[in-house]
């Protein structure tokens, strides 16, 4: 009765905001950072490639037409689900080098040096990406190799456009690129400031995506490539070697599965912790009927910022890469353990403080946000949904010597210290510290949904620790409160993450008088710039596509 009352009291915050229409396409659809990338894509699938073909071209095209966090020097992973229903992932996720150690980000007093796992050669791991993309085409790709990569080398070669928001990336950017590429000024670096319309030529990146389209992965890991690699590692202090380079190997792993409102959720499993916590995060909403208690009213905020508390909470103590202690998946995604872990929270109920919440217990212990995402779906009903990132912006500001392309700074997703939080702020425990060989903890969350044995949403987006909160909205947008495309990517968005202890809104996520009394609650709202870029295919029970590309960023919908 009380909350039903606060809903009456703010009748206008149980809408969704409108947005512009989203993109629909009879056939097939790309939705990616950049209108090139996407219009690459969408050629590929023209072409008669399949969405496992598109996505390579979109990769390769990414890290010449976005190189904030398009990449071939980092790594990702991928969700998908074929025409017939077989699901997979690819962890394409960099690894450490062999010669990490735990504490090789700390002072002899044991403290965390600022800077050193987010900027430089030290903070690079192993890159991923062109394993991924050789093993995604091997297995699943139609066209030849060469034609997938050729798009790429043209746009490096022949230089592409900048948009309005790169141009001011790459000013923000110019005193980092000097300062870790003392001895080489790349291609991004100029006198004058850029501007929107200027053409970015990369001639170097164009000779190693032209060796990658010719060698495969032999041109990226090993030969001239690898070289000037290594050299750039020896001349900035970084860990990685031949070694590692050779001992890179993506992995195929088994997706996450989970059930929401009788739509099957198929995410992504460790070493991301975004498929756990979002399945959680669902798990303890599902009780609840959110479109009833309306949207972003108190009520509602309430239960998902409860729900986001707990989630992260587990994160930090129990996720870590699998491959090295065990995780505790099962366990975490039992119904009677979120059941347990969201006892006794009500719509209308006091905020728990952060502080009164830690991670469940009695689970065997283990023992910039910029990333980007992209979601294809082909005339076949093959859908990809995949996640890729150099980590910050512009990853480690490493840009290889003679190579034109940057060095992820995906160490800094590991953590530095037991209770330190990384640069999104994240803490982590024991289960998420460095090891020689291993990956490092992510949140990216590629995620496929599918109703009645119909695909009906490909959803992702960058945004560090945002990733997994925003995907989650985009869900919640589309099932419970029946958002076209583009109006739930454009909606804004809230999150927290239990430690700091905050509730992050975006402008207009929270009315004044929602924001005060959530205060009253023992909420803490906080405004917040515009974070994440979530990138969505909705597929309509007719078999229309329809996309929604985030109008935080470049970001377009391309299909045919
Ligand atoms: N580097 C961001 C993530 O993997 O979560």
């Amino acid at each position: 009765m009380r909350f039903l009352l606060l809903l009456l009291a703010f009748p206008a915050l149980a809408q969704l905001p409108t947005a512009n229409p989203p993109v629909v396409a009879a056939h097939a659809l790309v939705v990616s950072a950049h209108p090139v990338a996407s219009q690459v894509g969408r050629d590929i699938l023209k072409q008669g490639g399949n969405a496992y073909d598109a996505a390579v071209a979109v990769q390769f095209a990414l890290a010449v037409v976005y190189p904030v966090a398009g990449n071939i020097g980092g790594g990702g992973f991928i969700v998908y689900r074929d025409h017939s229903g077989t699901t997979g992932t690819l962890d394409f996720r960099e690894t450490a080098p062999a010669a990490a150690r735990r504490d090789m980000y700390l002072d002899k007093a044991g403290q965390v040096v600022p800077g050193l796992s987010t900027a430089g050669a030290l903070a690079v791991g192993t890159p991923g990406t062109v394993a991924g993309m050789d093993v995604l085409h091997k297995k699943l790709g139609k066209l030849p190799w060469v034609n997938l990569v050729a798009p790429a080398v043209r746009l490096a070669r022949r230089g592409v456009a900048l948009t309005a928001k790169e141009a001011a990336g790459l000013n923000r950017t110019q005193a980092d690129f000097t300062q870790h590429n003392p001895d080489k000024q790349p291609a991004f670096v100029r006198d004058a400031p850029w501007q929107a319309g200027d053409t970015l030529k990369q001639s170097e990146l164009a000779i190693i995506l032209e060796r990658i389209q010719f060698q495969g992965r032999t041109g990226f890991y090993q030969g001239e490539t690898a070289r000037l690699l290594l050299a750039q590692m020896r001349a900035g202090g970084g860990l990685i070697t031949q070694t590692d380079l050779d001992a890179y190997q993506p992995k195929w792993r088994e997706p996450l599965r989970g059930q929401y409102r009788g739509y099957e959720v198929i995410t992504m499993p460790p070493p991301s912790s975004g498929g756990v916590a979002l399945l959680q995060m669902l798990q303890m909403l599902a009780p609840f009927d959110l479109k009833k208690l309306g949207y972003h009213t108190p009520a509602a905020v309430g239960l998902l910022t409860e729900a986001e508390r707990r989630a992260y909470a587990d994160r930090a103590t129990y996720l870590g890469d699998p491959d090295f202690g065990r995780v505790p998946v099962q366990q975490l995604l039992a119904k009677s353990y979120n059941q347990q872990r969201f006892r006794g929270i009500r719509p209308d109920a006091p905020a728990t403080p952060s502080a009164q919440v830690s991670a469940g217990a009695g689970l065997p212990r283990y023992e910039s946000d910029q990333t980007t995402h992209y979601s294809i779906v082909d005339g076949a009903g093959n859908a990809v949904s995949c996640t890729t990132t150099l980590n910050g912006a512009y990853g480690s500001k490493v840009v290889v010597a003679g190579a034109g392309f940057l060095l992820n700074n995906e160490m800094d997703d590991f953590s530095s210290k037991v209770g330190v939080p990384n640069m999104y702020g994240l803490v982590g425990g024991v289960a998420n510290a460095i090891a020689p060989g291993k990956r490092m903890l992510s949140s990216m969350t590629p995620t496929i949904l599918v109703h009645n044995k119909k695909l009906v949403l490909v959803t992702g987006s960058p945004g560090g620790s945002t990733i997994i909160t925003s995907v989650l909205q985009s869900i919640l947008a589309v099932v419970d409160y029946g958002a076209n495309a583009q109006q739930a990517v454009a909606a804004p968005r809230l999150h927290h993450q239990w430690l700091p202890d905050q509730l992050d809104a975006e402008a207009g996520a929270l009315t004044p008088a929602a924001e005060q009394l959530l205060r009253q609650r023992g909420f803490n709202p906080q405004p917040r710039n515009p974070w994440g870029k979530l990138d969505i295919i909705r597929v309509l029970p007719g078999g229309t596509l329809e996309g929604g590309a985030d109008p935080r960023g470049d970001d377009a919908a391309v299909g045919y």
